[in-house]
């Protein structure tokens, strides 16, 4: 019989790939989101509820209204970094007791599974890579902070309410749908990929890399860009693995590999053809050396593999981006 799945914040970036794969692995999808960052064009043929989780009764009433919901995929959260440092509030509110407002309304459902939206950011600046599960916390942004909190308030719930859940700890999100319906429409975009490419489209003066004088091999910082299309169908591994009884616990989604700052530079030259020029600007404060995922457990365990590296990724972004300067903004509204 075909399992309805509820998903919080489906008209995102990720959320809205994930209902995508979904859909195409023939599952029934609600999708509830406030738009406050999502765009409804972002999500076809499934239903749309726009509402807030935190108002508790709007989430309640969507268990009420769809009684055959048999998991959710949590990715409604604020995901800036920087704004959370200088307004903590927004993302503790957000992150954590719009976590706790849905986690109350599932177990007044009887609703037991659920897949969350965590980050390697909850691991701060890590003392080993590639980065296990087992890895200490030491979260250095109140973002980072309000993942990991918004995990504990989970593992309470798993206790005492028994609902079962699976933090999915992503690494840099990137790469957009391959027939560029879809993508990263988020403004001001704050991903390297989404950034460089605004300043290829003549949408910004100028594009920086961090420091180069870090000590990696070409002296920019790494980090491992898993591409959309992987997280989407984690997260259904994810949901039947918790489906099939599989036990609460966090998984780490990387590709296991790191790519420098200026590989990314150079494979976006590559795959554009377009020939430029990169500043280097300073440091940023909190920017780890390194950080790559040890994904072991989410292989063994999920039964999950990649499929793409960096040249996909920088492919299809390109193709979303440069198709859709204005992202959402340049398809018919509905
Ligand atoms: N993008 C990344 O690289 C990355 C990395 C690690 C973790 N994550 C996590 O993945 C999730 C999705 O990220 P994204 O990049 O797709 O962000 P996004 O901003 O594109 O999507 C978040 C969606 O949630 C909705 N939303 C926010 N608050 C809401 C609320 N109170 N009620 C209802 N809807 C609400 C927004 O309107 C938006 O559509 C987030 O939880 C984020 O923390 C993202």
């Amino acid at each position: 019989m075909t399992k309805k799945v509820l998903v919080t914040g489906g008209c995102g970036y990720i959320g809205s790939h994930t209902v995508r794969e979904l859909q195409r692995q023939n599952y029934d999808v609600v999708v509830f989101d406030n738009l406050v960052k999502g765009h409804r064009a972002a999500v076809r043929d499934a239903p749309v509820i726009v509402g807030d989780l935190l108002k508790p009764d709007e989430i309640r009433a969507v268990f009420r209204e769809h009684p055959d919901i048999a998991g959710v995929l949590h990715f409604a959260a604020y995901i800036e970094v920087g704004e959370s440092m200088r307004n903590p509030g927004k993302y503790f509110h957000n992150n954590v007791q719009g976590c706790v407002n849905l986690l109350d309304a599932m177990a007044e459902a009887g609703v037991r599974y659920l897949v969350f939206s965590s980050s390697c950011a909850v691991y701060g600046t890590p003392d080993h890579v590639p980065v296990t599960e087992e890895e200490s916390y030491k979260p250095e942004s109140v973002y980072g902070a309000s993942k990991r909190m918004a995990e504990e308030v989970m593992e309470w719930y798993d206790r005492l309410k028994g609902i079962r859940h699976t933090p999915l700890r992503y690494f840099n999100a990137a790469g957009a749908s391959f027939d560029a319906q879809i993508g990263d429409a988020y403004k001001p975009a704050t991903r390297i990929l989404p950034s460089l490419f605004e300043y290829l489209l003549g949408q910004r003066d100028r594009f920086f890399i961090n420091g180069n004088d870090y000590p990696t091999e070409d002296g920019t910082c790494i980090r491992d860009y898993i591409h959309v299309d992987d997280l989407a169908t984690a997260h259904i591994a994810a949901l039947n693995y918790l489906w099939n009884g599989g036990e609460s616990m966090p998984f780490n989604l990387g590709t296991g590999r790191g790519s420098s700052n200026l590989e990314i530079v150079n494979m976006v030259r590559e795959v554009t053809g377009i020939d430029f020029e990169v500043e280097i600007g300073p440091r940023r404060p909190g920017d780890a050396t390194r950080i790559w995922a040890d994904n072991t457990r989410a292989r063994k365990v999920l039964g999950w593999t990649p499929r793409y590296g960096l040249r996909e990724i920088v492919e299809t972004d390109w193709r979303w981006h440069s198709t859709h300067p204005r992202g959402y903004h340049d398809l018919p509204q509905s």
